[in-house]
């Protein structure tokens, strides 16, 4: 591979693209690279390589006729050769893996023409280059630290400069996944370990491992390059659902405490909400399918000082409000009847956030009510729910929580405004 850079910094480009794994491949003749001092091609006595616009504007813009001729001197040398002539642009295509890939494949010389100042000449442009590549949707001063870009990562593919092709083969980009994490020596540095499976000497479990940490950081880093990601082995299904099963899933690694929520706690009350309608809606229970709960409601229960957020870890992983008030709609329970008429508190509004589901917070939620019902004097609970809420009244029960028959809720219109009761008498603590 011959690249040909032309520019107005020969010797920085130079410097950097002779050093190192580059530098050792062109002393082994296996690539080629040339850096051009287009100032050498000028026509006029001042060696002047650009000029002021057409038109006004701010700068000077590089004319056609010195890069033109340096191009013309590089092809002299070129000819037999499957040349490509590229402009490093912000308005080029921006550049990939895929398009390293490509130059690699496609051409055995590439000429890269690096702009400075406003960029050049746009008759240069449509004249003499086949491609324009931008290194990202930003403005550098000059093309150079592009054209290092392009030729250093079209050169490291060309076999016999990398130790093994599998060296840029496993690599981020390779296959439209990120690579997996790397560690070296010592096992353990300021107290972080080198996770396990990599110390263990068993290969098949390790590559397991590696694939599926590509997943998933390609999941979490690059959600564009992950939405574009087909599987591509039973494997890769098989760990992306794993994945699926943790994902985001929080485990309770210390004891859940309880305080009173205050306004400040409404937008993360508001965000376990919209997940909690989504889940319902999911299970086609049209409990929360309105506007109720909204913010002006929590705010009445926080001022009311009934509402009430669970923190684990410095995180809120749910919430619940708990009323002292008397429900009316519980005087007229139908198909059972409650089995005592103690001063009661009523649980209504509450849910886990969705990271927690499955990890104990419900219990926790549960506990966390039945501690702040004692605070308030009471030792009876009352509380409903939709009758096709099947987690809910799972929970309920797992939590010694008694069905007791049904009522009515003054719900929105539409809506079904069936109730399951529910209650517990809570034991005195030994
Ligand atoms: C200041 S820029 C000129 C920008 C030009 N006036 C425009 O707005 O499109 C000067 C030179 O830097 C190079 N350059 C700037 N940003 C680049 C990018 N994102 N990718 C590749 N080359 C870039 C080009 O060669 C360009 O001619």
């Amino acid at each position: 591979m011959r690249i040909d850079i032309l520019t107005l910094f020969p010797d920085t480009v130079g410097a950097v693209l002779h050093e190192s794994i580059l530098g050792r491949a062109a002393k082994k003749g296996i690539v080629e690279i040339n850096c051009i001092q287009i100032r050498d091609f000028t026509e006029n006595k001042q060696k002047q390589v650009d000029d002021y616009p057409y038109g006004g504007g701010f700068g000077c813009v590089m004319m056609a006729q010195p890069l033109k001729s340096c191009l013309d001197h590089v092809m002299e040398s070129a000819e037999g050769l499957r040349s490509r002539v590229i402009y490093l642009s912000p308005q080029g295509r921006p550049y990939t893996q895929e398009t390293a890939k490509r130059l690699r494949r496609d051409y055995d010389h590439l000429v890269l023409v690096c702009g400075h100042y406003e960029g050049v000449d746009e008759r240069f442009i449509e004249a003499c280059v086949d491609e324009e590549i931008s290194l990202g949707d930003f403005v550098l001063t000059g093309g150079e630290i592009a054209a290092m870009a392009v030729a250093d990562s079209v050169c490291r593919l060309v076999p016999g400069v990398l130790a093994d092709e599998q060296c840029y083969t496993g690599e981020s980009h390779w296959d439209g996944l990120l690579e997996y994490p790397q560690y070296t020596r010592p096992e353990s540095w300021e107290g972080r370990a080198v996770p396990e499976i990599l110390l263990n000497g068993d290969h098949a479990r390790i590559e397991r491992w590696r694939r599926k940490e590509q997943l998933r950081r390609t999941r979490d880093k690059r959600p564009d390059m992950f939405a574009a990601f087909e599987p591509q082995s039973d494997e890769d299904r098989a760990l992306l659902k794993e994945l699926e099963k943790e994902r985001g899933r929080k485990q309770l690694t210390e004891p859940v405490s309880c305080r009173a929520a205050v306004s400040g706690d409404i937008p993360r009350i508001l965000e376990i909400t919209e997940d909690a309608r989504a889940g319902l809606r999911r299970f086609h229970i049209d409990q929360w399918q309105g506007a109720y709960p909204d913010a002006a409601r929590f705010l009445e229960d926080i001022r009311l000082g009934q509402c009430f957020v669970l923190e684990h870890a410095g995180d809120t992983a749910g919430f619940f409000v708990l009323s002292t008030e008397p429900q009316p709609e519980y005087d007229a329970i139908t198909d059972g009847r409650w089995s005592a008429e103690l001063p009661y508190c009523t649980l209504h509004r509450a849910a886990i956030a969705k990271e927690y589901r499955g990890s104990g917070a419900s219990g926790a939620l549960i506990r966390c009510a039945e501690e702040q019902a004692r605070a308030f004097g009471r030792k009876y609970i009352r509380v409903d729910t939709h009758r096709k809420n099947k987690p809910m009244q799972t929970l309920l029960r797992e939590s010694g929580y008694r069905y007791r028959g049904n009522i009515l809720v003054d719900s929105e219109p539409g809506h079904d405004p069936h109730r399951q009761a529910f209650e517990k008498i809570l034991k005195d603590k030994k």
